[in-house]
């Protein structure tokens, strides 16, 4: 061994002829190893946990609701009664908004396509809360069933979220997701044309 920082003191060990010496890590190294432990926690708390800052899901969803703000300001604040409605059924764009906040929150209970799960079958003709299409928005947001059907009113961060969904949900009638439970209530006539 010929590097200058080596120094030449041995520990006595010897295997095969390799001996072992005492060369520790240098200095510069050992702060960094030491430093960088030193600095996760506080990385971690900062980015993950959004203790002091904001943590990382936290900005992300904020970028996301600002977006949607974006864009409902194309659309204004939509009331939940039936014109509104049929008239955003036929919106491909603002039904797929819908289905975002579907996926997002509701399909723990009514499954992935609507088939139901926890939640009743929302594809089939019968329903059990709802006649007409503004009873779909008044269902989401104050819910049913005694919280069972949890009311949504009060947890999206705009109006609109609601009344997207519900035509999601309006939406999905006739649909045949890959399955299905069996349906509740009573059928309902179809919804409106215009
Ligand atoms: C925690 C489980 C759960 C979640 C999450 C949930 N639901 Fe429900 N939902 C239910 C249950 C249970 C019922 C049936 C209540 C009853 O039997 O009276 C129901 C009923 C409904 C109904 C009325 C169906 C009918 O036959 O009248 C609609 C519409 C509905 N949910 C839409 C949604 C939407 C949209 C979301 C997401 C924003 C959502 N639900 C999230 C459990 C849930």
């Amino acid at each position: 061994m010929n590097q200058s920082n080596t120094k030449e003191v041995s520990l006595g060990h010897s295997y095969d002829g390799i001996q072992e010496y005492d060369n520790p890590l240098p200095g510069w190294w050992k702060w960094m190893f030491w430093g960088t432990i030193a600095f996760s926690p506080l990385y971690l708390m900062y980015y993950h946990n959004g203790t002091p800052g904001r943590s990382v899901a936290d900005q992300y969803t904020e970028g996301v609701n600002e977006n949607t703000r974006k864009q409902y300001a194309e659309i204004g604040d939509l009331q939940g009664d039936q014109a509104t409605m049929v008239k955003f059924l036929k919106e491909p764009k603002w039904v797929g908004v819908g289905q975002a906040i579907f996926k997002a929150n509701c399909v723990s209970c009514h499954g992935p396509e609507g088939g139901g799960n926890v939640g009743p079958n929302l594809c089939d003709d019968s329903f059990k809360h709802i006649k007409t299409l503004p009873d779909i928005v008044k269902v989401i947001n104050e819910g049913v069933a005694g919280g069972a059907m949890p009311a949504w009113g009060n947890r999206f961060s705009h109006k609109n979220d609601a009344i997207l969904v519900s035509i999601y949900v309006a939406s999905l009638r006739g649909t045949n997701p890959s399955t299905g439970k069996a349906p509740d209530g009573s059928p309902i006539p179809a919804w409106p044309k215009d």
